[in-house]
């Protein structure tokens, strides 16, 4: 169980280690700080249904209540440790897990755990105007479920940062309360983590596409060589399915809507769509090319030495590593990769060590693509004729290689003059943000919803559909 008599709620007898205690007792203050300051705006007086982990259990983890977010018992907290585990890839396999940082790979490990952390509050940041237009009460205490968790990874991260790597630990976790997301002088780490969130539509799609691409780092890091780290991150999963859903429901319900008022209005035409206030199919294809082209790049280069030394040292390995049938070391193995050659897209063998972030990638788009063949039910069933599809992984690259190449959604690679010149089809448009800006308005009655989106199947956590998810007295 974790202990809420502690100022800072824990499973990892923090009262036992008087200067780790301490340390992140002075680094509290200004997390809060950053939290007023950088949170969701004008939040701090609201009540808000939220979960709070009691307990790493099974049963424990989701307690719902009312919570003022200032209020919140950010804390930190592991799956219980395995005495037996031992490291399951890579040239330490076999070996007990370290309890410790292993000496020589300390600079890398905590270059792995910085740039994980940095994500948490950055997504926050770019998060923090949108509770000012929230589509319904249902969707508001959403997107601050979501803030609240992203708030205690940064402290699950920090906590790593504070016991495992000393004075450098404490000066990485200062500052990663300093980065700004889209500040020019001290951005956030990532660059999709430095774009802005505008609007609703945005904010599904991210938390579709990004928090996705979270799930899967966090994934191949539950299996790192450092036990602490691996314990972590697999408690970090069971919280990332609820943003990954509220993404995935976000954006289908936006499509149900749409398809309903074109249905009911026999409207054809994108411009027929908007004129119904609704976002027309065409538009949210945009922004799906968008978001996920923009996350793939989150992955790093297909063949990365990066990638390959992570996993024969045992700091980061495959999503779902210890379930994989292999040697774990892939000494032999290869991999295919796609990149451009003469004007064409070919494929070529690597070694699968050095494809890493290639095949991380891969995992990543066949869960991307399983969503979108959900939310093409939506006009199947209404009888819309339109599908969404994902475009070709080389499209609207900046890292990797097809980083410099004009690629176009169905895989041809293009004079980049006539790849600018059908942008506009294929990438949301000023205009596009603006329009779906128009749509946005705040609605705070119990059960009503913005004319944009359709409303939830289910309330959350059983609670009906027009549950006061949000009080404002
Ligand atoms: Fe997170
Ligand atoms: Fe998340």
């Amino acid at each position: 169980m974790i202990d809420y008599t502690e100022r800072i709620p824990n499973n990892v007898d923090l009262a036992a280690d008087k200067t780790l205690q301490r340390a992140l007792e002075r680094w509290q203050p200004a997390f809060l700080n950053w939290w007023t300051g950088t949170g969701p705006v004008s939040s701090s007086a609201l009540q808000v249904y939220l979960r709070t982990a009691i307990s790493v259990d099974r049963d424990g983890w989701a307690n719902f209540g009312f919570v003022r977010m200032p209020d919140y018992r950010w804390g930190i907290f592991l799956v219980p440790r395995d005495e037996t585990r031992t490291i399951p890839f890579g040239d330490h396999q076999g070996q007990p897990a370290w309890q410790e940082v292993p000496g020589e790979y300390r600079s890398t490990l905590r270059r792995i755990i910085v740039t994980q952390g940095d994500t948490e509050p950055a997504s926050v940041e770019q998060q923090r105007l949108l509770g000012m237009t929230a589509p319904s009460l249902y969707d508001l205490r959403n997107l601050f479920q979501v803030n609240v968790e992203e708030g205690r990874h940064l402290w699950a991260m920090v906590y790593l940062l504070q016991r495992y790597f000393g004075r450098d630990g404490r000066e990485e976790a200062e500052a990663l309360l300093e980065r700004r997301s889209g500040d020019t002088n001290k951005p956030r780490i990532l660059t999709a983590f430095n774009d802005p969130i505008r609007h609703w539509l945005a904010f599904f799609m991210f938390a579709y596409f990004t928090d996705r691409d979270g799930k899967f780092q966090l994934a191949s890091l539950a299996e790192s060589g450092f036990d602490p780290l691996a314990r972590t991150c697999r408690f970090m999963l069971t919280e990332e399915a609820h943003h990954m859903f509220v993404g995935e429901s976000g954006v289908a319900r936006a499509i149900q809507r749409t398809c309903e008022m074109m249905r009911d209005h026999n409207a054809g035409d994108p411009a027929q769509a908007r004129a119904l206030g609704v976002i027309d199919l065409e538009t949210i294809q945009r922004f799906v090319n968008f978001h996920y082209s923009a996350t793939l790049d989150l992955y790093g280069s297909e063949v990365s030495s990066n990638a390959a030394t992570y996993y024969t040292t045992g700091l980061k390995g495959r999503s779902g590593e210890t379930k994989l049938t292999d040697d774990h070391k892939l000494t032999g193995a290869e991999y295919e990769v796609h990149e451009v050659a003469n004007e064409t897209i070919v494929s070529r063998s690597v070694p699968a060590l050095t494809a890493l972030n290639a095949r991380l990638r891969d995992d990543y788009i066949r869960e991307i693509q399983a969503g979108l063949d959900r939310w093409n039910r939506i006009p199947t069933q209404l009888g819309i004729p339109f599908r969404f599809a994902l475009p070709h992984v080389g499209f609207n690259r900046r890292i990797g290689a097809f980083a410099g190449h004009s690629i176009s959604p169905a895989g041809e690679v293009l004079p980049e003059a006539d790849w600018n010149a059908r942008q506009r089809d294929w990438l949301p448009s000023e205009d596009d943000h603006q329009f779906i800006e128009s749509l946005m308005g705040r609605v705070v009655e119990p059960g009503k919803f913005a004319g944009w989106i359709a409303p939830p199947v289910r309330g959350i956590n059983n609670q009906a559909v027009d549950f006061e998810y949000v009080r404002f007295n």
